[in-house]
């Protein structure tokens, strides 16, 4: 529990009021998916069925094209976690941090793991995948992400993709205390223009789009299966697929290997096989820790380190589980003097400077008394209340890599992200975290200070503070390295151009493709999961398209 206060204080972090936010969203069709009678335990699932296309982890990325290919086909969703409707951790915004803090059993809905790094992650286990379990925050990707990306995009149904995930589960947040004096300090530390509340990512200061509702509520990728055609669609929970059954095609003169089905496993441990129909595809949704792990269990990844697992070799691929990067997170918590709302991200400060600033504010329960914290009447309990502001930076270059740590597949793979390895990384910190000492220095954030003796004014740091000399850069550097955490934004393994191609297949297997963000080369924009989605909605319509072209 310390180990994960700390990991989140050093980077992020109030009060119970919920933040009412206005609607982009209009009501769903339907109800929450668990009471559509598609979603079950998989072990009501047959030992073998048939399905066009079977979409591995009902994630982010797997939900809503799962969603979209059901229109014309019959669908499986394979999620190895079960539903967040009815959990109030996942489902309310000061859950956040209990669900990242709970107990990590086998079926938690979110899963720890530390990278060789050092630093404590998560990815989400649950029906939504991570977007079930994260800070809400949504905001398209940066221009750039299209040129550079390595995929020729059809920018009309990029923009209509998003457009769909936004009608089912985007709101306009209303800022309340420190997230309208962040946006403040922001813009006086030079973070210009203003732009208000937009989805877009524009150079300046933003309030961007919110998963969570006026209430609280959240919304996740999970929700976007409403959209789904009841008839076509079976979502089996619990279910942990195992491998990627692939066959060479007979027809085939280069006798290629095409994926014809999975092999899962439901919570009682019964095997069950779930196949592809002719012209069907295996659809890999399972994330960037997932699916590099998946297809390296079936036999598709670098030829030696397979044969040292004695893995049979399906397929030699050397990049699969290469190109593995993580978005560092750096900045400061103080306690404030005086009461803050409870907010996780809602503003955004875009720079040219290879960074980007966000803030949150939390209450936290302390167990131990602390004389710095927050004490509330004695019948309560203890509440340390933090704000948090804190930097990601663009890209990042430093790249790094997954590997298996064993032949189970519920065993977390072992990663390296090597951050600021690169020192391009490491300089955006630099400037990154400079930002935030100029946002320290603004007006707007002197409220957060506390009177001191002598009539001197000044923050109270939880955790480390920036160095007083920030002009330094080899302590500004030191700093970023001592204090990197992770913004949770964690991406490739099966990058585009190297594992999978421009339509996400799988270079060199047929009907096998991985759609999620392990195929990213950089992290979109500020915040990754609004480009998840409208992945998954466009590579659906993408898919329906084609076929109905080679018919
Ligand atoms: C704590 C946290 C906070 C974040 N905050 C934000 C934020 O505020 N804004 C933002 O834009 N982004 C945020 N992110 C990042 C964003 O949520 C992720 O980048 C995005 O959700 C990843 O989507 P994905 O589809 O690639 O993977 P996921 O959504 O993780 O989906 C993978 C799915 O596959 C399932 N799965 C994996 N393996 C198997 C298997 N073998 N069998 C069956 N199922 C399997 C998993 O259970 C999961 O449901 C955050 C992430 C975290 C963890
Ligand atoms: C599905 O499995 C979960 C986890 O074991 C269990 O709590 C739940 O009751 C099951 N649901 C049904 C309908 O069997
Ligand atoms: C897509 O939407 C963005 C705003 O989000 C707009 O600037 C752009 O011109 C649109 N592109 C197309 C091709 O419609
Ligand atoms: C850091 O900021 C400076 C000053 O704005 C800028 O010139 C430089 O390009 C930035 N570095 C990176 C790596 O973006």
């Amino acid at each position: 529990m310390r180990r994960h206060l700390v990991f989140w204080l050093q980077c992020t972090a109030i009060l119970l009021l919920l933040s009412p936010v206005s609607s982009l969203a209009r009501p769903l069709p339907q109800g929450d998916p668990l009471y559509l009678n598609f979603v079950l335990n998989a072990t009501y699932f047959p030992s073998e069925d048939y399905y066009d296309y079977i979409v591995v982890g009902g994630g982010t990325a797997g939900c809503p094209l799962a969603a979209t290919l059901s229109q014309s086909y019959r669908v499986l969703v394979l999620e190895r976690g079960g539903v967040p409707y009815g959990n109030q951790n996942l489902m309310n915004q000061e859950g956040f941090l209990t669900t990242l803090t709970e107990v990590d059993t086998f079926d938690s809905p979110a899963q720890s793991f530390t990278s060789e790094d050092g630093v404590l992650n998560a990815r989400g286990r649950v029906l939504g995948g991570s977007s079930a379990i994260n800070a809400g925050f949504y905001s398209r990707a940066d221009p750039e992400f299209y040129e550079s990306s390595g995929v020729n995009w059809d920018l009309s149904l990029v923009n209509q993709s998003y457009e769909w995930v936004e009608r089912g589960v985007v709101f306009r947040p209303e800022l309340k205390n420190w997230q309208s004096a962040v946006r403040d300090a922001l813009l006086e530390a030079g973070i210009d223009p203003y732009h208000g509340f937009t989805l877009d990512h524009l150079v300046g200061t933003k309030i961007g789009g919110s998963t969570f509702d006026s209430s609280g509520k959240r919304h996740s990728a999970a929700d976007l299966l409403n959209y789904g055609k009841p008839a076509n669609i079976k979502v089996a929970l619990y279910a942990s697929v195992e491998r990627v059954l692939l066959a060479s095609s007979s027809s085939n003169v280069l006798s290629r290997q095409s994926a014809i089905g999975v092999v899962y496993r439901d919570e009682t441990g019964r095997y069950h096989h779930a196949m592809v129909k002719e012209k069907g595809e295996v659809l890999l949704c399972a994330g960037a820790i997932g699916s590099p792990q998946l297809l390296l269990l079936s036999g598709i990844g670098p030829r030696p380190y397979l044969s040292s697992w004695g893995i049979p070799v399906v397929y030699h691929h050397p990049y699969v589980g290469q190109f593995v990067y993580d978005n560092p997170r750096n900045g400061i918590s103080i306690l404030p003097p005086i009461p803050l709302e409870y907010s996780l991200i809602q503003v955004a400060g875009i720079t040219e400077m290879g960074a980007y600033v966000e803030a949150a504010s939390n209450v936290i329960p302390f167990t131990t008394p602390s004389r710095s914290a927050f004490i509330r009447p004695p019948s309560s309990p203890l509440l340390l209340t933090v704000a948090t502001i804190m930097e990601k930076i663009v890209g990042p270059i430093s790249t790094g890599s997954l590997r298996l740590a064993s032949t189970d597949v519920r065993v977390n793979p072992i990663v390296r992200f090597n951050y600021f390895s690169n020192p391009i990384d490491l300089e955006r910190c630099v400037n990154g975290t400079r930002k935030i000492g100029d946002i320290l220095r603004s007006r707007s954030m002197d409220d957060f200070k506390f009177n001191e003796w002598f009539g001197s004014r000044n923050f109270r740091f939880v955790g480390p503070s920036l160095p007083v000399d920030q002009s330094n850069y080899e302590q500004m550097a030191d700093f970023c390295r001592r204090t990197v955490s992770t913004i949770w934004h964690y991406h490739g393994g099966c990058v585009v151009g190297r594992v999978v191609d421009q339509n996400y297949h799988v270079i060199g297997i047929d009907a096998l493709r991985v759609v999620d963000g392990s195929t990213f080369t950089i992290s979109p924009g500020t915040n990754p999961q609004a480009t998840v989605m409208m992945l998954g909605r466009y590579v659906g319509l993408r898919i329906i398209k084609e076929r109905k072209r080679l018919k």
